[in-house]
């Protein structure tokens, strides 16, 4: 199983996606600046994990904590406030650090300081043992929607399924949402073949997909993020999954930049696109994807590829690092609790009643 995080004896434990699938880096730290400088740099990243991570990291401060308790209201609020800042789109950063703010509010009146770290501690691991299990239910919902939506194609042959981005453990946690799904329909042998775009410009899915399928003995192909349209053209897309980095009430989604032309494709050549996501990703908060902040990254991430200059240094860059693709071409949004298809008002609604 691959190892994405964990928490022991007072120590964060990542491996640094930066450098798969050359190296496999385990860094260790009990410092909190260096566990928001690894969500910062993508050493780890994509939403649930960047949700767990983020509730290790306040453990962190919480625990670096060597003042008297009065002085540890200040202390929290600006530690929530440097772990909020470290990436904003992924809404699951926020669903954790809301999480870690309502423990400190429930039990500081009552609680000694270690008292208040331990209960902190056991809220992080719940946040992450949740994230493991909401992905084995959204793949059983995704599984579920597929046989239905691809009932005739799957009397005669097997499936081959487009996704973008990394949505698999190095994401997660558990076994993944899109990818989760993926790995429980070719489980059931309902697919023949992935295809996942490379996710420029960090390569997501060329380095990490890819590595996560290949140690799993899946079949897959990579291709470059503008190939999907003739590929659906062609016939060897049957239907696409994605992840998310935030869902708005009206079925609206953030994800890795490249997904929403995949979208637009797939609708075109009238195939089912899905998000796959947990109910933690959906900000019901919000109306419609036109609120969704969107992360705007440097530009030598696209004027270098991995430290190597390929474009002037003096270039202009536009670097947004997510688009939002409109509900009006999700086929369904696949959660823990079911999959939501048709309207995503009441639908999402209804997932938090
Ligand atoms: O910038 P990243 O790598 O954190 O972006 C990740 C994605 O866009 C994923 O698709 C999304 O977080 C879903 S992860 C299950």
């Amino acid at each position: 199983m691959i190892d994405a995080i964990s928490f022991r004896n007072g120590t964060f434990r990542y491996l640094d996606q930066r450098y798969l699938p050359l190296q496999e880096l385990h860094v260790e730290t009990r410092d909190h600046r260096e566990a928001i400088e690894a969500i910062k740099t993508l050493a780890v990243r994509g939403a649930p994990l960047i949700g767990a991570s983020a509730g290790y990291t306040v453990v962190l401060g919480v625990n670096e904590y060597q003042g008297d308790k009065a002085g540890f209201p200040a202390y929290f609020r600006q530690l929530i406030e440097d772990v909020n800042a470290s990436r904003p789109t992924a809404v699951n950063l926020f669903f954790a650090t809301k999480k870690m703010e309502a423990v400190y509010e429930a039990n500081y009146d009552a609680d000694s300081l270690e008292a208040l770290k331990a209960r902190m501690e056991a809220e992080a691991h719940k946040i992450y043992n949740d994230e493991v299990e909401n992905c084995d239910r959204i793949a059983r919902h995704g599984v579920e929607q597929l046989k239905q939506d691809c009932a005739g194609i799957l009397k005669t042959r097997k499936l081959n399924v487009l996704t973008h981005c990394n949505t698999g453990t190095l994401a997660c946690c558990g076994i993944g949402t899109a990818l989760g799904v993926i790995r429980l329909a070719y489980e059931e042998g309902l697919i023949e073949r992935v295809i996942t775009s490379e996710s420029r410009p960090l390569l997501q899915g060329l380095r990490l997909t890819a590595w996560e399928l290949e140690h799993d003995g899946i079949p897959f192909a990579s291709i470059s993020d503008s190939s999907s349209a003739i590929l659906m053209q062609r016939g060897m897309i049957d239907f696409a999954v994605t992840g998310a980095d935030r869902i708005t009430a009206n079925g609206d989604t953030a994800n890795k930049i490249g997904t929403f032309a995949h979208a637009i494709s797939a609708k075109y050549h009238n195939l089912p696109f899905y998000i796959a996501a947990p109910v933690s990703t959906i900000d019901i908060t919000m109306k419609e994807g036109t609120e969704i902040p969107i992360e705007e990254r440097n530009a030598d991430e696209l004027r270098k590829i991995f430290g190597t200059q390929v474009a002037m240094p003096t270039t202009p860059v536009v670097n947004y690092a997510f688009d939002v693709t409109p509900g009006t071409l999700i086929r369904g949004i696949i959660t823990e609790k079911k999959a939501v298809v048709g309207n995503y008002e009441t639908g999402l609604r209804e997932l938090f009643s």
